[in-house]
């Protein structure tokens, strides 16, 4: 549906984001599995990727990340009346990452729950979180994407080790006043029949931990890189195309894309087939690698403290990941 032709206009109020001190670059990591900068850097476009502390949770950079929002946006945590954390790296399998959010941020007037969509997530959870204050049931939405993806890698596996990184990213929606922006449209999608290319088959009901398979690294990120590529490029090309075209938009009109970080050339093939300049397309990946559902969040933070886009421009966010999944999410600023 398009979200334009909707009663009540939702706007993004504030965003925020952190990542961990720790900087893990592709020479450590040469260290560590066979691989180089130059295959790293060639293949990916990514440099250097951020690491959690001991200790340091995916709840505590969801946290961080939230807090600026809302510093942002300004409002309190009490005026917080919705959390969703889009994350594949919770905490716990339950409670979920949000009620511990919830908690830390001391939003004892907020419901509280997670969404698992993998890289989709922010954008699944912008969507959600946007219907519901549409519909009167909340009013200050809070949503955030924070993964700890440095728990859930195979540090043996040079396919997928070299490609991820921890870190959040957070927004805060509202009802849009009158000259205020709006989010115009977004496209959500999944298509379960590819689960098994980008998954982590230990630790859920199916495959549980247990002393006979510990050492099999079940609990861990395995990929059909080149697979999941293709499929990738597609979904996110049609994804962006419709909420360009429901939000009654040309190419033209975007100021800024803001595209999942998961790799350069899925993001300059996706640019191209959209006939968006690069110079319009905002990428971070070259310092954190991908952090899955925080990804688009720390990027759309970052762009706007960079001053990349300012009231009243367009911009595109659009997502792919795990399930597959795949999201995209049209915003007059
Ligand atoms: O965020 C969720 C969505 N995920 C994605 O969008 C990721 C999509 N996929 C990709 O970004 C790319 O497929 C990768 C970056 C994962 C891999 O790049 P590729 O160009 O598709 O490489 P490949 O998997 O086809 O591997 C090419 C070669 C292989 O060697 P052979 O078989 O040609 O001898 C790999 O073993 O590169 C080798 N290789 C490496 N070499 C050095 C794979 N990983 C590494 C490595 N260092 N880290």
């Amino acid at each position: 549906m398009n979200e334009s032709t909707s009663v009540t206009p939702v706007t993004i109020s504030g965003t925020g984001s952190y990542v961990p001190e720790k900087i893990l670059t592709n020479t450590d990591l040469e260290k560590i599995v066979d691989t180089s900068d130059e295959w790293i850097f060639s293949r990916t476009g990514i440099k250097e990727r951020r690491i959690a502390a001991e200790g340091e949770f995916t709840s505590h950079m969801a946290t961080k990340a939230a807090e600026r929002a809302l510093e942002q946006a300004g409002i309190t945590a009490k005026e917080v009346d919705l959390i969703i954390v889009a994350t594949i790296t919770p905490d716990t399998l339950t409670p979920s990452t949000a009620c511990y959010v919830q908690a830390n941020l001391g939003a004892s007037s907020a419901v509280a729950f997670d969404i698992s969509a993998a890289c989709s997530g922010f954008l699944y959870a912008m969507k959600l979180a946007k219907r519901l204050i549409s519909d009167g049931a909340y009013q200050n939405a809070l949503i955030i994407g924070a993964e700890k993806l440095s728990s859930f890698i195979n540090w043996k596996d040079r396919n997928t080790c070299v490609l991820f990184g921890d870190g959040a990213g957070a927004a805060v929606l509202r009802k849009s006043e009158p000259g205020e922006g709006r989010i115009l449209a977004s496209e959500t999608g999944s298509d379960g029949r590819h689960a098994g290319l980008l998954d982590i088959k230990g630790g859920g009901s199916a495959c549980p931990i247990t002393m006979a398979n510990a050492t099999d690294n079940l609990a861990t990120l395995a990929m059909q890189g080149r697979e999941v590529f293709k499929l990738a490029v597609t979904a996110m090309r049609q994804a962006s195309e419709k909420v360009i075209e429901r939000a009654g938009l040309t190419p033209d009109d975007i100021t800024l894309v803001v595209p999942h970080q998961a790799n350069l050339r899925i993001i300059d093939a996706i640019s191209d087939r959209l006939a968006i300049p690069n110079e319009k397309v905002f990428v971070n990946l070259h310092k954190y690698g991908n952090t899955s559902a925080a990804a688009i969040a720390i990027a759309l933070d970052e762009a706007h403290r960079e001053g990349k886009f300012k009231r009243g421009d367009n911009i595109i966010m659009v997502a792919f990941g795990a399930g597959l999944t795949w999201a995209a999410a049209a915003i007059e600023w």
